[in-house]
Order: structure tokens, then sequence, then C-alpha cells
């Protein structure tokens, strides 16, 4: 079966949504995502959107923030260029129905929260469920809009690029590299769809999967980077991988955030003695970048023995605390922790992805006709360490630039027919009798990468984890070839692959920085490594942008 289509979107977050929207005034959009349409991490987003809206606050000062954050490696053009963008891009939102928090009693000004690494007060919110309520909002508009199609639990296995085609025989007229769409599975049909289109925008979130303690819901699985790299796109900076201070720690609870923003409000950061430990790390104490936080929480943790820290909200008003973390409150509760009279138990978790696939300052990659919008991408704005609620405004900036670009390539290319692409082969595959293999090798990435590849890293941790997935891929290549393609299997290739990004270019990093720290590299090397860690296909290299 083959879909044709301008525009093929993979992935309906704030990135897919906020650029199918643009890109269906030009042209027809094919939107596809492997579950539920609302089933992203935007959905999950409890923080905000950091923007200058306050008259004490300034662009320069929002650019200062995201530089100082960023460890020396922020690409200071994209900064200021997202930082001043941004208050256009929220009023857009709110023009489209999102019901942002306003100052008590005041209509016209918004509440601004405060987070790590911020000088000002700058968090545009939505109490603490800030992209679940920017997710139905993009979603009720792209479901209204007669150029959109949504797929779900449709998951792209592999691009359509000019390289492939050759291979198949199928003569193409392009010189550079170029997509033509993508290959996916109809996850309830389990049948092979070719979707054909003039432009690919891959915007599929990120990885934190890769590790067993994560913030983010079971759909990051890292596809986008792995199917980008697959076909030759550039990958940049996987090692910095941010882990969130605060995720609640109870072993009934999966994924669950506790949100920068309740320090932002006065929470503070306690060990098991009710000691104020921040104090001892930071001048900015409780409310440091993410990166030393997370660093600081894992050193008292491997001190102490202990299994948590604790953060206590509780010396703030009880109606304060519920009017403000709704969301967190009512879930604490559910697992017996009542936050307003009591700390919170909290570990740091996986949480965004700042590396990805490289692009330009529209979001195009070296791939002619393929884009990359979100925490899919590498764009330059989050440097070694992301400033927090920088990535939702990464996003929506990006997805204007992406949708105005890919206009101008949809008018070239229109005139030219789509190529005869070559339906999927299966070959000789056959139904997978043992699922447990997938499991079991799930399982035990995961765990690898949190205790070797994690929060605090050394060569020897590096080169078992490095051997350890080079077996499972191994293992994985077979499965592949020799069972029809299902999501789970799909998932667990793309987590290898970028389980083996995150290693490569860990590896070759020798120093530490952000949130890349090496015990046998203790020091921040300018000199040599003020500089991105950029690999593709088949080649691992070191160069600057
Ligand atoms: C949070 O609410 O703490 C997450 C915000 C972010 O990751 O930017």
């Amino acid at each position: 079966m083959e879909i044709q289509a301008d525009y093929l979107v993979i992935g309906t977050g704030i990135a897919g949504l906020s650029f199918a929207l643009r890109a269906a005034e030009t042209g027809t959009v094919a939107v596809v995502t492997k579950k539920e349409r609302s089933e992203t991490s935007t959905n999950y987003a409890q923080g905000g959107i950091a923007s200058v809206f306050d008259l004490d606050d300034n662009f320069d000062l929002h650019i200062g923030d995201t530089l100082e954050s960023g460890g020396g490696l922020c690409n200071e053009e994209i900064v200021k260029m997202v930082v001043v963008d941004g208050p256009t891009r929220i009023r857009e939102l709110i023009s489209m129905g999102v019901g942002f928090t306003h100052r008590e009693g005041d209509d016209r000004n918004l509440a601004l929260g405060m987070e790590g690494g911020h000088s000002k007060r700058r968090i545009v919110h939505t109490k603490d469920r800030t992209g679940s309520a920017v997710e139905q909002a993009l979603l009720e508009h792209a479901d209204q809009h007669p150029n959109i199609t949504i797929y779900e639990n449709h998951m792209a296995i592999d691009l359509i690029s000019k390289t492939k085609m050759i291979k198949r025989g199928i003569v193409t007229t392009e010189t550079r590299e170029t997509c033509w769409g993508a290959y996916v599975l109809d996850v309830h049909k389990s049948r092979v769809i070719t979707f054909l289109a003039r432009v690919t925008v891959l915007c599929s979130g990120g990885a934190g999967k890769v590790y067993i303690y994560t913030s983010n819901p079971d759909i990051a699985s890292g596809d986008g980077v792995a199917i980008g790299y697959r076909v030759g796109v550039k990958v940049a900076n996987m090692e910095f991988v941010q882990f969130h201070p605060t995720c609640l720690y109870h072993p009934q609870a999966k994924n669950f955030l506790i949100s920068e923003a309740v320090r932002g409000e006065g929470g503070i950061l306690l060990d098991s003695h009710g000691r104020r430990f921040m104090e001892d790390y930071h001048p900015l104490k409780d409310l440091a970048y993410r990166d030393v936080v997370a660093r600081s929480i894992d050193l008292e943790l491997k001190k102490s023995g202990d299994e948590c820290v604790y953060l206590d909200i509780s010396h703030k008003p009880a109606p304060f605390i519920k009017e403000h973390f709704p969301n967190i409150h009512e879930n604490c509760l559910k697992y017996g922790i009542d936050i307003t009279k009591e700390p919170i138990p909290v570990v740091p978790a996986a949480h965004y992805m700042c590396g990805g696939l490289l692009t330009d300052a529209d979001g195009l990659t070296n791939i002619d006709n393929l884009y990359a919008i979100g925490e899919v991408a590498c764009t330059g704005l989050h440097g070694a360490n992301r400033l927090a609620s920088n990535s939702l405004l990464e996003a929506l900036v990006f997805a204007k630039r992406a949708a105005e670009r890919s206009a101008q390539d949809l008018a070239r290319n229109r005139v030219r027919p789509f190529p005869q692409a070559p339906a999927w082969d299966p070959g000789r595959a056959t139904d997978m009798e043992e699922q447990v293999v997938i499991s079991h090798n799930w399982d035990e990435i995961r765990r690898f990468m949190w205790n070797y590849v994690g929060i605090v890293r050394t060569n020897r941790r590096l080169e078992r984890a490095k051997t350890r997935v080079a077996t499972i891929q191994e293992e994985i290549k077979e499965y592949y070839w020799d069972f029809l393609v299902t999501r789970d299997l799909l998932e667990l290739r793309n987590l290898a692959l970028v389980s083996e990004l995150i290693i490569t270019c860990a590896s070759l990093r020798k120093e530490s920085r952000g949130l890349h720290y090496n015990l046998d590299y203790p020091a921040v090397d300018d000199e040599h490594w003020q500089r991105d860690t950029v690999i593709w296909t088949f080649i691992s290299d070191i160069s600057n942008l």
C-alpha cells in the first residue's frame, strides 16, 4: 500500500503538530504517530515555556542564562534567535486557545514561574500541566484542518532515501542525498505502508527509555535519531543526556516527575537527616543548573548509601501548594504522600536528550527534504546542558522556521513526480515466537546504560557498555531479518542504536562539561573540546560545525 502527501510528519508532540498546522496552509500533511495521538512527551511536560514577559526581565538576561547553562557549547546566534522569537510564539498559542495561568486577579498578565538557572521569573505555564494544555489545543486545531490526516498506531521504520532506492535498482535524478518519505508499520494491521512525501519531518522526541530510570513516557525510544542516523544524517552531542534531579521515588510510581517549578516556588532538597545540602555545591543552591543539582544528589546518595533524597515544599501554605501544583499533589497522594505535610522522596532520572540530529537554523538536516524539530534535533540551542523550559520554546520556534523553509522546497519539488519507491520487502520473515527475547534485551540495555553511562562515567564503564551493546545489536540484526517487524522489535532496534551513539559520543569527549561527567577527565578542556561531537553513519569523527 502507498500513501502520498506533500509533507510527512513523524510525531504528534508540540514540534510535529506546530509544523503540521503551518505546513497545511501550503500542502497536504500526513502525520504518523506510533501510539495514540496525545501519547507524546509534550503531553507530560509540567513546567512550562521560558520566555521574556516580565518588565523586570529582558532578552539579554534570557540569552545569558541559556549560554551559562549550556557550558560553552551553545550556538549564540541560535540562542538569540530563539529567545527573541519566544514571546510571539507564545502569543500565538494563546490565540489558539491555550489557557496559560494568569497572575491572581489580573486577566492581562501571565503568571511567570521560576526554575533552575533562570535569573528572572519567566516560565509561562498552565499550573503544572502545561504540556497537556498545549497538546490539547494543537490537536483540536489539527483535527479540524482539512489538509491534515493523523495516522495513529503507525510507526516509522526507516526513511526512503535516494541511496536506498539506487540500491534497489530505482533510477533517481537527485545529485545529493534526498529523502522521499518513510516505510511505516501499521501496528494494528501488521502491514508496512510506503508513505511518499516531498518533505519529511522527524519530530519523534527523545530517548529517555534508554535508561532504566526516566521521567519520559514509554514512547521515548529514540526512534527519530536512529532512523535519521541510518540514512546518514549527522548526529551531534549525544553524550549530553539531561538527568532531571527530581523524579518521584516510590516502588509503584513509574516515570513521575516532580517539576523544577516546585523548587522555583521555594521547595528545598534535604538528605535523610533533614539537612539542606545544595548549599555545599553551588551558590544558586536548590536552583542551580540541572547538571549540578543532579550530580550533587548522585554524590549525596553515593556517600550516604540512601536510596533517595527529599524535596520539601510543606513549609508553604497548603492552599498555595494545591493551587500551584494540583497534578503533583494529586499524583503523590495516590502513593500515600501528602506534599502539603511531608517531604517528597526523589531521585534523578533521565529526562532530556540535548544532542540529536544536527540541523541548521531552519531545522534542515544534511539530507535534502529532511527536517528534524524538537528533542530529536540538535540545533545549537542547548549546548552541554539545556536550560529548564527552553525545549517547548525551541520546538515552537523551529516548527515555524522549518515550515517556511520547507514550503520553498515544496514549491521547487512539486513539479517533479514522486519516484517509484520499492515496496517494503519482508523477505523470508516469519512471526516471532519468543517476545521474551525483546523484553530481556531491552531491560539489559536500560540497566547497563544507567550503571555505566549515567550521571557519572569512567573510561572503563564506557568500554563495558560498548561491548554489551555490540553483542545485543548482533542479536537484534538476526531477529530483524528473520522475523516480521513489530513495534517492540523496532523500538528495541532503535534503542540499541541510540545507546551506541550515546556511548560513542561519551567516549570521544575526553573532558567533563555540562551533562557529561567522566571521572577519568574531571576538568573542562576548552582548548580541545569546546566544540560539538559529530558522528554519522560508518564514520566517527569530531568536527566543528
Ligand atoms: C520541569 O517541570 O521540571 C521540567 C521542565 C523542563 O524539563 O524544561
